[in-house]
């Protein structure tokens, strides 16, 4: 294996033993709830959480400062899975390999798991400054930024006009708009909170923001790509065909587009030395993922 899985792995294990760790046990009452939060949270690749370690680790912040951020993040990640495979949002009955939370809970117990999860994220985000001392300030700005970045300017914003989208009427640029609110303003988040939390200076938390913000919109883009490639796996229906830059560009254009993206997340990392090659293989590794 090489150093990169190596990392991943490494730092998968740790958000999953903290994740596991936050959420309430699956028998305490009401249990269906809980069952499900814990069913829907199982099996992803982590790569929000593992990008907040890996900004507070260029930082030289120890691990454990980040990991509740970290947390918090992957649990904003999948309350928007959850709503995203709504038969309302995009009608997907396959989620992380195995039916989506709907299929297996039911949609109000699934609606109401996604609300607890993105509530369990600002209670812990909430506890950063009792758990490693942020300074209230610092933990109130990393929330009132959650709620802007999940609010109808952010990824509640990017999922309504991806519902909306009329290929006839939004070109590319509202295509880049979409990507940008739904997808790469989380992955920019999670640099900047983890940035927050290292306590950066104001260089390195634009250059970081804009690192993690080129490399979620050409993470949503490679995403397309795949989509496009395997047209879904349904168990049951179809998922709703929604916008998407493979379809509107062709895959050479919109891997092209991926690799632009790329050199620019890895040039706003240009000010940093060795201690962002993780940073730098993360994003070189998107463009190669098989899935
Ligand atoms: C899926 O995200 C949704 C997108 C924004 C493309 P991931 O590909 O990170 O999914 P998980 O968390 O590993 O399941
Ligand atoms: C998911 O986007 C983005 C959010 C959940 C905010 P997609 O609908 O493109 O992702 P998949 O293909 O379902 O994972
Ligand atoms: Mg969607
Ligand atoms: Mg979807």
């Amino acid at each position: 294996v090489d150093i990169l899985s190596q990392y991943l792995s490494a730092k998968r294990d740790l958000i999953n033993q903290a994740l596991d760790q936050c959420l309430p046990p699956a028998t305490a009452e009401p249990r269906i709830i809980h069952e499900c939060m814990r069913y829907s949270v199982q099996d992803g690749k982590r790569l929000r959480p593992t990008i907040v370690l890996a900004v507070a680790e260029t930082l030289a912040c120890p691990v454990e400062r980040a990991l509740p951020t970290a947390v918090a993040v992957e649990l904003i990640h999948t309350h928007s899975l959850i709503l995203d495979d709504l038969p309302g949002m995009d009608n997907d009955d396959c989620r992380r390999g195995r039916p989506a939370t709907h299929d297996r809970f039911g949609e109000g117990i699934a609606l109401l798991a996604a609300d607890a999860l993105l509530n369990l994220a600002i209670v812990l985000l909430g506890a950063n400054h009792r758990l490693i001392g942020l300074p209230a300030e610092t933990a109130l700005d990393i929330i009132r930024e959650v709620g802007e970045n999940v609010g109808t300017n952010g990824m509640i914003g990017g999922q309504v006009a991806d519902l909306t989208f009329s290929p006839a009427v939004d070109g590319a640029s509202m295509l880049e708009r979409i990507h940008l609110r739904k997808t790469a303003n989380l992955f920019r988040l999670s640099a900047r909170a983890a940035s927050l939390v290292a306590g950066a200076t104001e260089h390195q938390l634009a250059a970081l923001s804009s690192y993690a913000e080129n490399l979620g919109l050409a993470y949503q883009i490679i995403d397309d790509i795949l989509d496009h490639a395997k047209s879904g796996n349904p168990i049951k229906g179809r998922p709703r065909a929604g916008p998407n830059f493979a379809t509107a560009y062709g895959i050479p254009r919109a891997h092209a587009l991926a690799e632009q993206l790329t050199r620019e997340a890895l040039r706003a990392l240009s000010g940093f030395d060795a201690t962002a090659e993780t940073l730098r293989s993360l994003a070189k590794a998107n463009l190669l993922r098989p899935a």
